[in-house]
């Protein structure tokens, strides 16, 4: 029966599909999907690895059953990697969605190549149903320019400047990161969800995440005070995503008690500083940029900071041991590093003989330092260096890392 089923706060175990074809049309405010991208990488109930045509056609069906239930105002953004990339933006014209920005999350760090450049971005398109009628909270994204952290220029715009459409201030959450969940190798960095959940929705409004994974769509709604639904193919992710999102809480009215600001000010604050681009020394001393500051977090906490405690909240901040010290730095939990069955994570021979590195450098040294270039000799063949990288999550079959988000 059409119409209803769908409870919003809700994490479905089921195919996109058929659970979306039986919920009411025009009815989400915003829709993120992150699928999987075909590259043969391991899910615990999804196979990847479809014949192209038949990839393809799959994405326009459930491309077209998200539209449905997106109200005529709502914003539509889809992760995908490289190699269907174009077919989804054509899909999308076919269908009839409107394109903002063809979007490049540059991710900072993890991933190594041995034999090309490395392929460090996915593409997120950002769609929205309606060319005119949509929401896009400005004022919730900005932070300091240029003209702000290195002029210190009085006559640039005092609210800031809007994010560029290529995104480097999220590092992918790797196996370290305090932030990994642990039971999905795909996990989004919350942050990022979050700058897409605070651009196109609003507190109360509904998000849905139709392929959830470990829930990180529907934990950045939650945070900030939207409704949710997700939906996963596999009863262990739907579970777990539960889990996960038991922990999260509402923080969108939380204000600041006796002194002590809520975690999801503190997260606006470092993420306004990641955006920003320089190093804390910098802005401490910076008034023009600090003001700039104040006015985006109480945008986006909803709490009027002053550039005073800004500040102080900064130096504060910037005395912890695991503060970055450069904006991009992304806290990290030491842990012991073993193979699913057990065995020590091995270093490369290099780093395990200090004596050798040190004699290498001794010889360096005694040669006066590297060598300069030489005109006349041909340029050495370039060294192969690393080593094949470990998963933290599960292995792809054919050997495809998903470069994306795993
Ligand atoms: C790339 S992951 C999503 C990761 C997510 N963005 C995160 O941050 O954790 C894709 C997910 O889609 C799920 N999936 C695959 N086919 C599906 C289907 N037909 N219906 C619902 N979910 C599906 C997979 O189980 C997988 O968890």
């Amino acid at each position: 029966m059409k119409g209803n089923k769908m409870q919003p706060n809700t994490i479905y175990c089921g195919d996109v599909l058929q659970l979306l074809a039986t919920w009411p049309a025009g009815s989400v405010d915003l829709v993120f999907a992150d699928p999987p991208f075909n590259i043969g990488y391991v899910y615990d109930k999804y196979r990847d690895d479809r014949p192209d045509e038949e990839y393809v056609e799959w994405s326009r069906d459930w491309m077209r059953a998200c539209q449905r239930v997106l109200k005529p105002t709502g914003s539509f953004y889809i992760a995908i990697g490289d190699e269907f990339a174009a077919d989804i933006r054509v899909i999308g014209r076919e269908l009839g969605l409107h394109l903002r920005n063809w979007i490049i999350w540059h991710y900072t760090f993890g991933q190594n190549t041995k034999a090309k450049f490395c392929r460090a971005h996915t593409h997120i398109f950002y769609f929205v149903k309606d060319a005119e009628r949509f929401t896009f909270n400005d004022r919730l994204l900005r932070f300091p320019s240029a003209r702000h952290t290195e002029y210190q220029d009085l006559r640039a715009s005092p609210l800031g400047r809007l994010p560029d459409d290529v995104w480097d201030e999220f590092p992918r959450v790797c196996g370290t990161f305090r932030e990994r969940a642990g039971f999905h190798g795909c996990q989004m960095p919350e942050a990022l969800l979050q700058r897409i959940v605070l651009a196109s929705s609003n507190p109360g409004d509904l998000v849905l995440d139709p392929f959830v994974g470990s829930g990180t769509t529907a934990a950045a709604a939650k945070r900030t005070g939207r409704r949710y639904i997700g939906i996963d193919l596999s009863p262990e992710y739907a579970e777990q995503t539960r889990r996960r999102l038991a922990a999260v809480r509402d923080e969108s009215r939380a204000r600041p008690e006796g002194g002590v600001w809520p975690a999801l000010h503190v997260d606006h604050l470092l993420q306004i500083y990641r955006e920003t681009g320089v190093t804390l020394n910098n802005l401490i001393g910076n008034e023009v940029a600090l003001r700039v500051i104040a006015g985006a977090l109480a945008a986006r906490s909803g709490h009027p900071y002053s550039v005073d405690e800004v500040r102080a909240r900064f130096e504060e901040l910037g005395r912890k041991p695991g503060f970055p010290k450069l904006p991009n730095d992304t806290p990290f939990a030491p842990r012991d590093h073993r193979t699913k069955e057990g065995k020590r994570y091995v270093r490369t021979k290099l780093l395990q003989n200090p004596r050798r590195t040190a004699k290498q450098s001794l010889r360096m040294l005694a040669r006066g330092g590297p060598r300069p270039p030489d005109a006349n000799t041909p340029p050495a063949e370039p060294r192969r260096r690393g080593r094949p990288r470990k998963h933290a999550g599960p292995v792809p079959a054919s050997g495809a890392v998903r470069e994306a988000t795993g």
